[in-house]
């Protein structure tokens, strides 16, 4: 696992977009998987910029997003789609026909329907070979994609059950109102992200700080599901100087190859 410490946010977000940049430019059909929330808004800003002035080019990219929540219309502004929408596929020339994004409108009781959603989901991925760099944020109990503490470390994209600590954290985004927030989603699962060919994860601020140590330091346990990446053969945390800042080691400030 290779951490990479970065001063401030900026300084982590264009970092992560150069490490996504390179794979765009080496392998212009590559497949990136895409993460929502606060954290790669940067990571996303610095793509529309490198889009703009260098010509990035994203329009044989193919694209597949963690996770979704379910019950909301991609036209609702919470939902993924929207985000993805707004903060970034509309800003650079991604072709509409290579995004994926979990559909938030199978019905949550028709749970068949779901896992055969799940599956096709999986299936997609097999089908364009696989995802070649896997952007994920982290969450302040050591969840990625909505597998919280607790999930199967091997399982693959099904429907989860939110807990109320990360329904109460994404609140912020429902009007402060945890009743608005949905209680399930449908989330690429750690087996998904395993199979990445290289997990990028990034993570900024305070809060973060007691989740990375343990992503990093700590045991591998569903208990902090981030602690998987310590399993991967090709995995880059890049945090800034908060995030890292509970890490025993002294870790370099630029970049350090942990192994
Ligand atoms: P954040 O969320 O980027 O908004 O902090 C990360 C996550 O919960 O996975």
């Amino acid at each position: 696992m290779l951490v990479v410490i970065k001063k401030g946010y900026e300084e982590m977000s264009k970092e992560a977009a150069r490490v996504i940049s390179e794979i765009v430019r080496e392998k212009p059909t590559a497949a990136l998987g895409l993460a929502t929330g606060s954290t790669p808004l940067g990571v996303y800003r610095e793509l529309i910029r490198m889009h703009k002035e260098e010509g990035l080019d994203f329009s044989k990219i193919t694209t597949f997003n963690l996770d979704e929540y379910l019950g909301l219309p991609p036209s609702h502004p919470q939902s993924y789609h929207y985000f993805m929408y707004e903060n970034l596929f509309n800003h650079i020339n991604v072709n509409e026909r290579f995004v994926h994004i979990p559909s938030g409108m199978v019905d949550v009781n028709e749970i068949h329907r779901i896992h055969k959603y799940c599956d096709w989901y999986e299936d997609r991925i097999g089908e364009v070979g696989g995802i070649d760099l896997q952007l994920l944020g982290i969450g302040k109990n050591g969840h990625i994609g909505f597998n919280e503490p607790g999930s199967s470390l091997g399982a693959l994209t099904r429907i989860k059950t939110l807990t109320e600590n990360t329904r109460a954290d994404n609140s912020r985004f429902f009007d402060n109102d945890i009743r608005k927030v949905p209680k399930y989603a449908i989330t690429m699962g750690i087996g998904t992200i395993m199979n990445a060919r290289l997990v990028l994860l990034i993570a900024s601020g305070k809060t973060k700080a007691g989740a990375i140590k343990k992503t990093v330091e700590g045991p591998i346990t569903a208990q902090v599901p981030a602690s998987m990446v310590q399993m991967h053969r090709k995995a880059i945390l890049i945090v800034d100087e908060e995030a890292g800042s509970k890490l025993d080691v002294h870790y370099e400030r630029i970049v350090t190859d942990l192994n």
